[in-house]
């Protein structure tokens, strides 16, 4: 289980999040809604412990992880796949993917790297190539690959769809929903594009100016024009 209370995060010249309340529960699939600035990508950079908390709790199961160094949440089973992949491009493909271990402190790093590429078959034909030549939908395979590497509990993914072609979108979704169907991996993404956040996601969280301003089964988000109007930005107002 994952509790974030009252969590107060964001950057040194403006606090990003303002009380955020959030339970995940294990086994759980939940997306992040929200406008662009609504603080999601600063609310999974806070989980991780990317950005300190400055008030409120985090817990994972029953524990205070809140003061961890990301390296730390990561060994109780933390995994996080950034905006905009960052993978490192001038690296081969499994050079990245041993990163994801060494930066880890994890010991059998061969070990891993060959049970991501069972997961995850195309990147074992790209082993050798410099991540920057592979296409955006590739390179975010390959992000995925490098946070499995510790074998997490927990996946956090932010806007995994952005900038992609549509067959790995539906790529990536199909691998996101078998990881959590099959390994129980508890999957927590960011989004915009509310088609592929329906399939993935059970749960919809909407962000709103830094706090969550309601929680609801996605399929009832995506049936409700006015409600995407309001927090999304997208659909028709209602009378
Ligand atoms: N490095 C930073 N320094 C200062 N302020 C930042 C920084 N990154 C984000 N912010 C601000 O924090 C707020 C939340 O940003 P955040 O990146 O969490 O939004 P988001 O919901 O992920 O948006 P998007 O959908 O565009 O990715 C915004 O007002 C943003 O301008
Ligand atoms: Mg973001």
């Amino acid at each position: 289980m994952l509790v974030l209370n009252e969590v107060r995060s964001g950057y040194a010249s403006a606090p990003a999040l303002h009380g955020v309340n959030l339970t995940i529960t294990p086994g759980s699939r939940s997306v992040v809604l929200g406008r662009n600035g609504a603080g999601k990508s600063t609310l999974l950079k806070t989980i991780v412990g990317h950005l300190p908390l400055m008030s409120g709790r985090i817990e994972l199961n029953g524990h205070a992880v809140d003061r961890l160094a990301p390296h730390e949440r990561c060994r109780r089973g933390l995994a996080y796949v950034p905006q905009g992949r960052q993978i490192f491009g001038s690296l081969t493909v499994r050079a990245n993917l041993e990163a994801g271990g060494y930066g880890a402190g994890l010991r059998r790093v061969q070990q891993a790297v060959d049970d991501v590429l069972d997961e995850l078959p195309l990147l074992r034909t790209k082993l050798r190539d410099r991540g920057d030549s592979l296409s955006g939908g590739q390179q975010q395979i390959l992000a995925l690959g490098r946070a499995l590497m510790t074998q997490p509990k927990t996946l956090l993914l932010d806007e995994p769809s952005e900038g992609i072609q549509p067959s790995l979108v539906t790529e990536i979704g199909d691998i996101v929903v078998r990881l959590n169907q099959d390994r129980g991996i508890t999957v927590i993404m960011v989004e915009q594009n509310l088609d592929f956040a329906a399939t993935v996601g059970d749960k919809a969280h909407i962000m709103e100016k830094g706090t969550i301003a309601c929680s609801m089964p996605t399929s009832d988000f995506v049936a409700d024009l006015a409600l995407q109007h309001r927090f999304m930005g997208v659909g028709v107002a209602a009378d």
